[in-house]
């Protein structure tokens, strides 16, 4: 499947993990146009608050607020409906947080004019098998994350977050609809930091994402544009 370049470039969210609002924005600013959305989490938030996301909004690239919501149902709900108020393109809550709770995240979202895309993140990429069982959670993230996506699809959820090592078996399982977003995505050679379940950019888009979540190997490279573009090339040649 060949990716116009277009496309590559539609299909990559950076993430801008930064507790420095003023790097923040030279991040956002240097990578406009080339790539297509702006994932603003927990450590930027922490440091910023709901000001800054508005700021890189303004920029005019969509923006994915990645605090991965988990909390009683009532909460969640009051939370989506800041982030909907606050315009943003789509946010993440943690699926075991329960049927509940993600239904109250979409219900919350549909205050908007124009509701942002609820994801709801399965097993983080960097908890692995043996991370799993530490928790008591046994049989391996592969399957836990099929049955946290499937009951996210039932809660309206319209995407989940997951490793691209699963997106070919979510794909068949939760068929055509449903938006695949990736993170634990890493160039050929790059360094997997406390990433587990990881692959490449070429890799995650020939198994189906249609999301690629990209933060230190563009971030923390010498040349950040230059490595945005380096992935978009990847995504192109699949
Ligand atoms: O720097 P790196 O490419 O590892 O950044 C990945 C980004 O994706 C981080 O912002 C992290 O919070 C986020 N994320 C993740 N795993 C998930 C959901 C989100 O790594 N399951």
């Amino acid at each position: 499947m060949a990716l116009s370049r277009a496309e590559a470039i539609r299909r990559v969210a950076v993430a801008l993990d930064s507790s420095e609002r003023a790097e923040v924005l030279r991040l956002a600013r240097a990578l406009l146009g080339r790539v297509g959305v702006a994932k603003v989490g927990l450590e930027a938030f922490s440091a910023n608050g709901p000001a800054l996301v508005a700021e890189v909004g303004e920029l005019g690239m969509p923006v994915f607020l990645d605090l991965k919501l988990h909390d009683i149902p009532n909460t969640v709900e009051r939370a989506a409906r800041n982030a909907a108020r606050l315009g943003v393109a789509m946010f993440t809550v943690h699926a075991s947080g329960g049927e509940a709770m993600m239904r109250a995240a979409v219900a919350g979202a549909a205050i908007a004019a124009r509701p942002p895309t609820v994801l709801a993140v399965t097993v983080l990429t960097s908890l692995d098998d043996a991370a799993l069982v530490g928790l008591g959670i046994p049989g391996g993230a592969a399957g836990r994350v099929t049955a946290w996506a499937a009951l996210a699809q039932r809660c309206g959820c319209t995407g989940v977050v997951c490793s691209p090592q699963e997106v070919a078996g979510l794909r068949s399982a939760l068929g055509p609809n449903v938006l695949l977003v990736t993170p634990g995505v890493r160039p050929s050679g790059a360094s997997a930091g406390d990433q587990r379940r990881v692959a490449t950019p070429r890799e995650a888009i020939a198994a189906g994402a249609d999301l690629l979540v990209v933060g230190r190997p563009i971030t923390a490279a010498p040349d950040p544009v230059a490595a945005a573009e380096s992935i978009v090339a990847e995504m192109c040649h699949t």
